[in-house]
């Protein structure tokens, strides 16, 4: 029986360099940047941190990704949309599968995933199944804790390899594209250059075949912490603040 959701080719060729994707965690925000003329929006669980307010990624759930994927569904038109698999919801192949396929009934285009070699059976069963996936290398949100902070990666040069190397094993199991999130931009590149599925960096420098970046970031919506990385487009804290402070006095 042919896949019911799109395939990593057709997804492929709506990504056309430079990628310009973003996170989107509800209807108004997936429509605004759907408007904007994005290709990918993500429904990342960076929800955790910008929309829960937790320190990190850790506490979400694949029932909270259920129910903004449904959200951000509503309000993408043309964009690829891109759904995150949380932490312990893809263990397994067979677990990883379960909750793809509550991702993908949710509305998603794709999943995505992270880590490297350790993932490639998960991903070969969802990509088997007719599941599309984006990977996810570098700095690994989802690992944190265990790691002890947001540190860059591929400073020496075994860790640069692997990278590199992880990189070509996810585009062979079938990912349709690889996010590759705080690392030194030479390594970036040079994972741009061997791979042909886009390269979507956040962190790595601007020789990759595209960028994602949180939405509140780049809107200024989350002022309490900016990465370091990010540069912030717009005053949306601000407006609200402003806007709320104003309907107070008139009241
Ligand atoms: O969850 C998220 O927002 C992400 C991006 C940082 C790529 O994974």
């Amino acid at each position: 029986m042919p896949s019911p959701y799109p395939s990593a080719d057709s997804l492929r060729a709506r990504l056309t360099p430079p990628v310009s994707a973003i996170t989107a965690y509800d209807y108004p925000t997936g429509r605004l940047c759907d408007e904007a003329g994005v290709q990918l929006i993500l429904v990342g669980d960076s929800l955790g941190m910008v929309v829960a307010g937790n320190p990190d990624t850790t506490s979400v759930t694949l029932d909270h990704m259920v129910y903004h994927t449904e959200m951000v569904r509503r309000g993408v038109r043309q964009a690829v949309l891109v759904s995150d698999l949380p932490i312990h919801t893809y263990d397994h192949p067979e677990m990883a599968l379960e909750s793809a396929r509550r991702l993908m009934e949710a509305g998603a285009d794709a999943v995505k995933l992270e880590g490297g070699f350790q993932q490639i059976a998960k991903i070969e069963r969802l990509v088997d199944s007719g599941i599309s996936v984006c990977a996810h290398i570098g700095m690994l949100p989802q690992r944190v804790r265990e790691e002890g902070g947001y540190k860059k990666k591929g400073k020496d040069k075994l860790e640069a390899e692997k990278l590199v190397t992880s990189a070509t094993a996810l585009e062979k199991a079938g990912c349709f594209a690889i996010v590759l999130e705080s690392m030194i931009p030479s390594v970036a590149a040079e994972i741009t250059s061997e791979l042909s599925i886009p390269t979507i960096g956040i962190g790595a420098g601007t020789d990759c075949d595209g960028q994602i970046r949180v939405l509140h970031d780049v809107v200024g919506g989350y002022p309490w912490f900016v990465p370091p990385f990010a540069k912030v487009y717009g005053n949306v804290a601000e407006v609200i603040r402003q806007s709320v402070s104003d309907y107070r006095e008139e009241i």
